[in-house]
């Protein structure tokens, strides 16, 4: 019988849990000379429910590691004035080193504008222009947490990015232009993928390293995959299966996929951890920044 290989999982988990034991490690050292705690402003506006969760999800990971959240909600019909208000004072406060607006925003307001009016210093989620600029540049800065932590989870199992052909396939600011942005930094040689793209099947069958930000589940098939590259996978939806079970699910058809691939993350479980362990590592290197701790 042929043998049936399965790709090594990367354990975002497992990485993001010993990335948040460095942070606590490094805040109560802080505390325990007589310093504040780190904050973290979290501004979330109207009632979706995955924001939500990842709201709480990131409340309950700042409380793990001794940063201080704050949480300013807003109803759905929230004016632009509120929250760019709420942003200001945010900007002024003495207790607030990061500020998180977790988005989409509702359609009404102008992300830009709002992430835009943020100090940059204070920009947890590394998405204010001027960081994304550093980014750009390649200077140090505060930088976007989902494409962070996938250079984390890709370092820690030691992927190699020099020379390989690294395929991202979307280009959100959020994810997909970064995290391009990163692999080229590590020498990667990067394919941005889209919508528009041509014969996308064969330029991903080429790929050392894949990042799929396509937000469609299961939409990159085992039979893309390069034999042994290692895949990345951004995406999360929840589903109603048999017996209205809800069942998660990410950008790439994970069973097939890891049939092929070397190494691939899971989902839940892979990126995920990744992201809001790097938003607690910018606030807490913020933090050090502003009290002059480093
Ligand atoms: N929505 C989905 N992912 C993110 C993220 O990393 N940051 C923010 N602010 N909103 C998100």
């Amino acid at each position: 019988m042929p043998e049936t290989k399965t790709a090594e999982i990367l354990d975002g988990k497992a990485c993001a849990a010993e990335t948040r034991g460095g942070l606590k490690e490094r805040v109560s050292a802080h505390t325990e000379k007589g310093n504040r705690a780190p904050g973290l402003a979290v501004v979330l506006v109207g009632d979706d429910s995955a924001s939500e969760l990842y709201v709480k999800n990131k409340i309950t990971a700042c409380k793990n590691v001794g940063i201080e959240s704050f949480l300013h909600k807003y109803p759905a019909d929230a004016t632009q004035e509120e929250v760019m208000k709420c942003i200001k004072i945010l900007n002024d406060s003495d207790t607030v080193d990061g500020i998180l607006v977790q988005l989409p925003l509702p359609k009404h307001l102008s992300e830009s504008e709002i992430l835009e009016a943020m100090r940059p210093d204070k920009d947890a989620d590394g998405l204010h222009p001027y960081n994304l600029g550093l980014l750009l540049t390649g200077k140090p800065g505060l930088r976007p947490c989902t494409p962070a932590g996938v250079m984390t989870l890709l370092d820690k199992y030691g992927v190699k990015l020099e020379g390989a052909n690294a395929v991202v396939i979307g280009r959100s600011n959020l994810v997909g232009k970064p995290v391009a942005l990163m692999l080229m930094q590590k020498n990667a040689t990067v394919t941005i993928c889209h919508s528009r793209t041509k014969d996308l099947k064969e330029v991903v069958r080429n790929a050392d390293v894949l990042v799929v930000a396509i937000g469609k589940s299961k939409f990159v098939q085992g039979d893309w995959i390069k034999p042994g590259a290692v895949v990345i996978d951004v995406g999360i939806h929840y589903t109603k299966g048999d017996n209205e079970k809800s069942v998660i699910t990410g950008d790439v058809d994970y069973a097939a996929a890891s049939s092929v691939a070397r190494m691939i993350t899971p989902v839940p479980g892979g990126v995920g951890p990744m992201t809001v362990a790097q938003l607690l590592a910018n606030t807490v290197c913020s933090y050090e920044k502003r009290l002059g701790l480093n």
